[in-house]
């Protein structure tokens, strides 16, 4: 019997909480951001006694993580996290990833480069050969969405603004298709140096630590690279 998705995603986050159970009390982590994250954040309310509090990679996470029992803090008073757990859109085979389909890739990424260890949690569908099946999300601050646009278009690939969408920041999505991603990291520094552009969603340069990808027959494998 195969489990749904929304289980697979289910069974990653709690396979996850137990990298929480074993740092020593009083730890402070940071937590990512949309549905597979939701679980996590669910699962962590049964730590609330254990953990000093979380970093949170949006306003979304934040009011979950203050329901569930447990405090958010400030990047800037917590220092390096040990743990930072979120979800991804896609992972290849050296754990790089596309990030951002919620739109929160600047605080999900400023939240995994000062983590010590990143664990990714995914459904099986979320694992592919190369990057790019899933559009690349790009945050550009709003004056520069044109000009950012043009730039990508001349870079090869084709870039859509998300409608009706304003990220956390006050910024604007671009959501890149046909762009070739055979060397993801060598695209992340091209995106990353246009003016305008905040953050790039391809997490090539800084990967994932740990990947733990669940299965539609309810097993929860952990890859490293
Ligand atoms: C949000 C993200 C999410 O991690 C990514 O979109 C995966 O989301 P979900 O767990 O809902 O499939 O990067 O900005």
């Amino acid at each position: 019997m195969s489990i749904t998705i929304e289980e697979q995603k289910k069974r990653a986050a709690e396979a996850a909480l137990e990298y929480v159970g074993k740092l020593p009390s009083g730890a402070v982590i940071g937590v990512g951001t949309g549905s597979t994250a939701n679980h996590f954040i669910d699962g962590l309310r049964d730590f609330s006694r254990h953990l000093d509090g979380a970093v949170a990679s949006s306003q979304a996470s934040q009011e979950r993580l203050q329901a569930a029992g447990i405090e958010v803090m400030d990047l800037n008073m917590t220092g390096t996290l040990p743990l930072y757990v979120d979800g991804a859109d896609e992972s290849n085979a050296a754990l790089q990833l596309i990030k951002g389909g919620g739109g929160a890739l600047t605080r999900e990424k400023i939240v995994a480069a000062a983590s010590e260890t990143f664990v990714c949690i995914v459904d099986e569908s979320k694992k592919v050969e190369q990057l790019g099946a899933f559009a690349l999300p790009v945050e550009v601050l709003p004056m520069a969405r044109s000009y950012v646009a043009r730039q990508i278009v001349a870079l090869g690939g084709d870039p859509e603004l998300r409608e009706s969408f304003v990220t956390d920041n006050g910024n604007y999505i671009l959501d890149i298709s046909d762009m070739d991603l055979y060397d993801p990291c060598t695209v992340e520094a091209k995106l990353n140096q246009l003016p305008g552009v905040l953050t790039v969603g391809l997490f090539a340069q800084r990967p994932a630590d740990i990947l733990m990808v669940a299965h539609s027959d309810g097993t929860v494998s952990v890859e490293t690279v």
